[in-house]
């Protein structure tokens, strides 16, 4: 798809302003936290042995379809090489301007910096856990990064920038579900690592639907068009073509999204509230001067939510567990 200028012009206009993004949004590597403060301390000859055992006592306490979507959850962070490499070639973003790339270039490098604490800190609880069948896991995170993503938004900056708003609460909301679930069951370190996860998509959900509310600001009719055209395809999560070793492409999704729903950590209602929130975020409802095909985008958009509730009501999610080579049923109550 050629991108007209009037993008690339809006995305130069945002670009002065990406040191003030970092700053607001990000937090700089030596103040942010690391997966190794919430792990146990391998350094530490008096203390590793004891807390790694307390860690796997705890994790014994944990349900079959929590494993499933804690992995489905890691290995999706651990996909983070196509983020990057997806974003890197959005329209605007240039790593090939000047000496280190241009400031959108620079965002992109630093977002992907603190997201890939998120794979770095979930892989190395799961190792240690002992409850995860870890080489299928590896192998599943190895073919997801093979098999790459599509999510329908092109090199199109707004809808790049409408899936990562969506997908970073997306995020925020599952991570904060599983943490709530492992304090749930007593298990507080976890419960620590997935909340303080959760903390960075919030940061990053407020970044990137910043940048599009500041693109209504100046280009709203396109910048209409693209959400109710990103909206229109759905949004499809980043591990769609999720796999397990020796199965066909994504044949392991909808059993890894229907576990995450039984267990209430990402639900079609989360979906729709999601939605909302964007709808409210953005103030869609008092977009003024708009084209007569972004006025109908806007309707479109509009209605969508309460469309989509009656839709999800009728869908039904199976009650039975899907057996993963990730997790051994025997190993897990
Ligand atoms: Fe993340
Ligand atoms: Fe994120």
């Amino acid at each position: 798809m050629a991108i007209d200028n009037i993008r690339l012009e809006v995305m130069q206009l945002l670009e002065k302003k990406i040191g003030t993004f970092i700053d607001k949004f990000l937090i700089p590597v030596d103040t942010v936290w690391q997966p190794t403060d919430f792990l146990p301390n391998s350094q530490n000859e008096d203390t590793f042995f004891e807390e790694v055992r307390e860690l796997r006592e705890l994790a014994k306490e944990l349900p079959y379809d929590f494993w499933v979507v804690l992995v489905g959850d890691t290995i999706t962070e651990e996909a983070l090489p196509t983020y990057e490499s997806w974003l890197m070639d959005v329209e605007g973003v240039n790593q090939h301007e000047g000496s280190t790339g241009n400031g959108w270039s620079k965002w992109v490098r630093y977002w992907t910096s603190e997201e890939n604490r998120h794979g770095d800190t979930l892989n190395k609880y799961l190792y240690l856990s002992g409850r995860v069948n870890m080489i299928e896991v590896e192998r599943t995170t190895q073919h997801l990064i093979n098999d790459g993503f599509d999510i329908g938004t092109d090199r199109d900056p707004y809808k790049n920038f409408v899936y990562t708003s969506f997908q970073e609460l997306a995020t925020n909301i599952s991570h904060s579900r599983v943490a709530k679930m492992a304090k749930q069951y007593s298990n507080k370190s976890l419960a620590k690592m997935c909340k303080i996860i959760a903390g960075d998509e919030m940061r990053h959900y407020n970044a990137y639907s910043e940048f599009v509310k500041q693109i209504f600001e100046v280009d709203p009719s396109q910048m209409m068009v693209a959400f109710s055209d990103m909206m229109r395809h759905k949004i499809v999560m980043p591990a769609v073509f999720l796999r397990e070793s020796g199965n066909a492409i994504g044949t392991a999704f909808e059993e890894f999204s229907n576990a995450a729903q039984r267990l209430g950590v990402y639900t079609s209602q989360d979906y729709i509230d999601i939605m909302q929130r964007l709808i409210d975020k953005w103030e869609i409802d008092k977009l003024g001067g708009l084209t007569d095909e972004a006025e109908k985008a806007r309707d479109y958009v509009m209605r969508l939510p309460a469309r989509m509730q009656r839709i999800s009501e009728r869908l039904v999610i199976p009650e039975e567990e899907f057996e993963f080579k990730w997790v051994k049923p025997a190993l897990v109550k």
